[in-house]
């Protein structure tokens, strides 16, 4: 069977650093380590570093409670009320939010000083998406689909910014700001779509439709490996979505001379390499 694997498949830059981060405090020996949300979508990864004593933290109420260690912000970024909560508690911090994200967090925090509501177009309950909304000090919408997009209406008098989440459907978005523009509104754009997610996703759609099964690899939570999913399903009808080779039913590939194989941002080389091995 030939096998083709998306050269994009696996961590990111951002992911990269910040799991990468998390093994050199470990490494530091100085305790308690803390990681707001688990430091990335991917149940091995957290309970490994739970194994080496990093515990999660998972709402500011939690974080409130702990007053002594180091607390390391994983990519997504968070709200400035978490900064706020660690510098109080006289916790050390160590951020690994992506800059790509940090580069949203300034836009939106420029841009309502300046007055303009914020659109984010991304998933709601994304911490990504809610780490942006804490750094509005105007209004914040979140749109993320066509049809919100559509029933979207806008009667204030201040100008709207539209910035996305960094691993939104570049397509979408697009369609999304159509829809917005059609309405009249005066919108800023700023297509804030992370270039890993757009590569991804674009070498994702060309494997997809070369192969007879496709393979895509990540958390069940993780909403880039979930697009990816769709991507590659509207290609190639045998699409089959697994956190690791467990999940994969290695027989349903019996039939297949080609597959190709790609992985969400949170997913590590070694078990992208066992299912490349085993297929
Ligand atoms: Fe950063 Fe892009 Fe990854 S925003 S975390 S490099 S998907």
């Amino acid at each position: 069977m030939k096998v083709i694997r998306a050269k994009t498949a696996g961590f990111c830059f951002g992911v990269k650093r910040a799991v990468n981060t998390v093994y050199e405090e470990v490494e530091k020996g100085v305790g308690p380590i803390y990681t707001y949300g688990p430091i990335i979508h991917n149940e091995e990864v957290v309970h490994d570093l739970e194994k080496k004593g990093v515990s999660v933290l998972n709402s500011p109420e939690e974080l409130e409670t702990v007053t002594k260690g180091t607390v390391i912000i994983r990519s997504h970024g968070v709200s400035r009320d978490i900064y706020e909560i660690i510098e109080k508690n006289g916790l050390h911090l160590v951020d690994a939010t992506c800059p790509f994200v940090l580069k949203i967090h300034n836009i939106v925090q420029k841009e309502s000083e300046a007055g303009k509501n914020i659109i984010i177009i991304g998933n709601g309950n994304h911490p990504e998406v809610e780490g942006i909304k804490g750094w509005c000090s105007t209004e914040a919408f979140v749109l993320e689909s066509e049809k919100e997009a559509e029933n979207f209406s806008y009667n204030g008098e201040k100008k709207l910014c539209v910035v996305s989440q960094t691993t939104f459907n570049y397509k979408k978005f697009n369609n999304l700001v159509e829809i917005l523009e059609k309405k009249g509104y005066d919108i800023h754009v700023l297509n804030t779509i992370c270039n890993a997610t757009e590569e991804r996703q674009t070498e994702a759609r060309r494997i997809a439709k070369e192969v007879d099964a496709m393979i895509v690899i990540g958390g069940r939570q993780s909403s880039n490996t979930q697009k990816l999913f769709e991507i590659c399903k509207q290609e190639c009808e045998n699409t089959y979505y697994i956190q690791t080779l467990d999940d994969l039913d290695v027989h349903s590939l019996q039939s297949v001379s080609c597959v190709g194989i790609t992985a969400g941002a949170s997913t590590p080389n070694n078990i992208i390499e066992e299912v490349q091995n085993n297929v």
